[in-house]
């Protein structure tokens, strides 16, 4: 299979994450539930891929890391604790469902879409500043939009926040392990991620960084290991967000895809998708009648390319690729909001998403299929 849907997992993996994941399901038990040697080294792992994400991310403490099913998880929790009916928000023009959705759910809730056109940074930071007013309760961003690779400006997004002393929360969904993001330096409130994207862990685990207030949701509640006599949740992280027994096997694999991620550097793996993606995006081009989404030089932009064509329903050439073995992810990609931004609302997008498992063989063969499929 020729895999371009790293946007939604990255599905190859190295192989030491697997191995862990085996190793972690066959010898370790539940952390901090035992004095014994298989709940020891369970506790060992978990703590070590906290303290690796933390190190990764400027976390400066990895008590501030918390382990999550997956991104949506951590984002309910980051936005649940920091949005009520009432609340005023900002958000870009490029947010998930993970985010429309629980702020939908919450309802009442006063918000304010930062639109801005595709692959123009400095609109989206004068969309914000005039969005953010006094009486702003939280900004709700995405790094990277999911749809069509457009990075938004977070470090200037957040220094805004800052000075407007708005609580920021950045969904890290496309940009963990591929673009920098240092929280010492911006100074979120908290960052949403999944492990199983760009960094390479197993789908079931999710990351949610916090900032040094203790988060007002927990979202589930449940034994920790500590405390056990009091009722209520611990007021001390990780324990208040990490009711029940962890995915052990998910952590440890996430442990070993951050030390990829590392060992190969994040400049690295960007470079080599965004060669992908420039790649693409040329290619298609040059197909007759092919709509691509992406600037000449690829500005603004990570390694996710989508592209349609204008009287052909982009679920039949998706379906065209897959059969000739060819992944890619059609329709809406849960961002229904990015496609009212981007004004591909009505047809969707045909998106092609690149990893640091991919070659330049692999976009040969996309072009060759979108060509044939042409004729
Ligand atoms: N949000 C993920 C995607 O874009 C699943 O495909």
């Amino acid at each position: 299979m020729i895999y371009l849907d790293a946007a939604a997992t990255s599905f190859q993996k190295p192989d030491d994450v697997w191995q862990a994941v085996q190793t972690a399901a066959r010898d370790m038990s539940s952390p901090g539930r035992g004095g014994y040697p298989a709940a020891i080294r369970a506790a060992d792992t978990v703590f070590q891929c906290r303290q690796a994400l933390s190190d990764f991310f400027h976390a400066d403490n990895p008590e501030r890391i918390v382990f999550t099913l997956n991104a949506t998880h951590a984002l309910n929790i980051a936005i649940k604790s920091l949005v009520h009916p009432g609340s005023r928000v900002v958000i870009s023009g490029y947010e998930h469902s993970a985010v429309t959705r629980p702020l939908a759910a919450i309802g009442n809730v006063r918000t304010i879409v930062a639109e801005s056109p595709l692959f123009q940074p400095q609109a989206a930071l004068d969309a914000f500043a005039q969005a953010i007013t006094p009486g702003t309760d939280a900004v709700i961003c995405t790094h990277v939009s999911n749809v069509f690779g457009t990075v938004l400006p977070i470090r200037q997004i957040a220094e805004l926040c800052r000075e407007r002393k708005v609580p920021l929360i950045i969904d890290a969904s496309q940009s963990a392990g591929i673009l920098p993001l240092d929280v010492s330096e911006l100074q979120p409130a908290f960052v949403a991620m999944p492990g199983h994207k760009g960094l390479y862990g197993p789908q079931g685990t999710g990351v949610l960084i916090c900032s040094e207030t203790i988060p007002s949701q927990t979202l589930i509640e449940g034994g920790t290991g500590s405390l056990p006599l009091q009722q209520s949740m611990p007021d001390f992280l990780p324990d208040r967000l990490e009711a029940g027994t962890h995915n052990v096997p998910g952590i440890a694999g996430l442990l070993e895809g951050v030390r990829f991620v590392s060992r190969l550097g994040i400049d690295q793996i960007r470079e080599s998708e965004r060669a992908l993606a420039l790649a693409a995006a040329n290619g298609l081009r040059r197909l007759p009648g092919i709509e691509v989404f992406a600037t000449p030089d690829l500005s603004a932009q990570c390694g996710v390319v989508s592209f349609r064509l204008p009287g052909k329903d982009v679920e039949e050439l998706g379906e065209v690729l897959s059969q000739q073995d060819i992944a890619v992810r059609t329709g809406y990609h849960c961002a229904p909001l990015a496609h009212r931004t981007a004004g591909t609302l009505k047809t969707g997008t045909i998106r092609v998403s690149f990893s640091a498992f991919n070659t330049p063989e692999d976009v040969v063969a996309l072009l060759t299929a979108v060509g044939q499929s042409l004729l």
